[in-house]
């Protein structure tokens, strides 16, 4: 499987919208990596409905959109109509995770579990085989620019067994402190695609350090 890299508009200059995107458009990034965050479910608000339909104007590539909010099966046909790639919902924040699931799916998207870095890979289980993406998160989530929890590379293995051993197509995604030293151990590890914010988009050449990620 190839490496894939999914930049964090969560660290752009929002007041650039528009040329971060571009940027993004003609660079190797796979997917365009939206955080949706709440106040509630994260001690942190980010954006909503009128600045991803900003993004969804000007972006060309795939829109990963992670939701970090309460109930988010109330919201599910609001985020189909921007036609993202994958709708990514956390399994602390679904107490019908299979439902809403289901629910994503029926509205034509991709459908992702977030797991908190604190929630064990074995919760899958019964799950693994309807998700399209299971999505751990290496931070807790809220901020970008945090330090990289280190025992994500023993549940990024735990998992690519769990997939295997359930004969479940998901694929994986790793979100929060990915760097040029994280990077090569959890695409090593069996992670199919990497987040990156912060270390694409404060450096000298995003576009440069979007190829680097995806070198060998
Ligand atoms: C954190 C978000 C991440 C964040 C990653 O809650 O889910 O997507 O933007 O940022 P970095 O790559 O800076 O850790
Ligand atoms: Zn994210």
């Amino acid at each position: 499987m190839k490496k894939m890299v999914a930049p964090s508009l969560l660290s752009a200059d929002f007041s650039r919208l528009q040329a971060e995107i571009e940027m993004l458009n003609n660079s190797d990034a796979d997917w365009i990596h939206l955080d949706i965050m709440d106040g509630v479910f994260v001690p942190n608000i980010s954006f909503g409905f009128p600045v991803l339909e900003a993004v969804k104007k000007y972006a060309k590539k795939p829109l990963d959109i992670h939701l970090m909010i309460v109930e988010p099966q109330k919201f599910i046909k609001e985020f189909a109509a921007l036609n993202p790639y994958m709708l990514n919902v956390h399994y602390e924040a679904c107490p019908h995770l299979h439902r809403t699931i289901q629910q994503i799916k029926g509205e034509g998207m991709k459908a992702a579990v977030t797991l908190n870095p604190h929630t064990p890979v074995s919760l899958l289980e019964d799950i693994v085989c309807d998700v399209d993406m299971v999505l751990l998160m290496s931070v807790n989530p809220g901020f970008g620019g945090q330090k990289f929890i280190e025992n994500t590379y023993k549940k990024v293995a735990q998992l690519k067994e769990l997939i295997a051993k359930n004969g479940s197509n998901a694929i994986i995604e790793v979100d929060g402190g990915v760097n040029n030293i994280t990077a090569p151990k959890l695409y090593e590890r069996g992670a199919d695609v990497l987040v990156a914010g912060n270390y694409v988009f404060k450096s000298e050449n995003p576009q440069q350090t979007i190829a680097n990620l995806k070198k060998d």
